[in-house]
């Protein structure tokens, strides 16, 4: 399998990994089949993400997909960061072989997954903004 330089050089050196203490948005999605989990956890000020951090129990291109994730978001307002779609993912890492295209879909709803987190803390009802999310997505591997 063959790996752009950009995802060997995330997975090397994964931006914003670890815990988020004082995060207000956490969110935790898995993937059925390959077994591969991502947290993500968001610390949103007056609808702007300031800070993120993630973790990630799974493959090397599950790990170099949320770090771009991570840092496309940060700084952003949350409209802007749901906005954030796999194939933005996938373009910002110069591609990713077809069999790891749902690894970036991993990445994508976990952002969702945290904001709509965010939101119900707030007493809001997150489905208007984020949608549906794919929490645990078992048609989209091929592993
Ligand atoms: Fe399942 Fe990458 S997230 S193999």
């Amino acid at each position: 399998m063959i790996y752009s330089e950009k995802v060997m050089e995330h997975f090397a050196n994964p931006r914003n990994i670890g815990e988020l203490e004082d995060a207000n948005g956490v969110g935790e999605v898995g993937n059925a089949k390959c077994g591969d989990i991502m947290k993500m956890y968001l610390k949103i000020n007056n609808g702007i993400i300031e800070d993120v951090k993630f973790k990630t129990f799974g493959c090397g291109a599950a790990i170099a997909t949320s770090s771009i994730a991570t840092e496309m978001i940060k700084g952003k307002p949350l409209d802007e960061a749901l906005k954030l779609t796999n194939k933005a993912v996938i373009e910002a890492l110069d591609g990713l072989p077809p069999a790891k295209i749902h690894c970036s879909v991993l990445a994508e709803q976990a952002v969702k997954s945290a904001v709509a987190d965010y939101y119900k803390r707030q007493g809001i009802d997150p489905t208007p903004f984020v949608g549906k999310i794919e929490e645990h997505c078992d048609t989209c591997c091929e592993v």
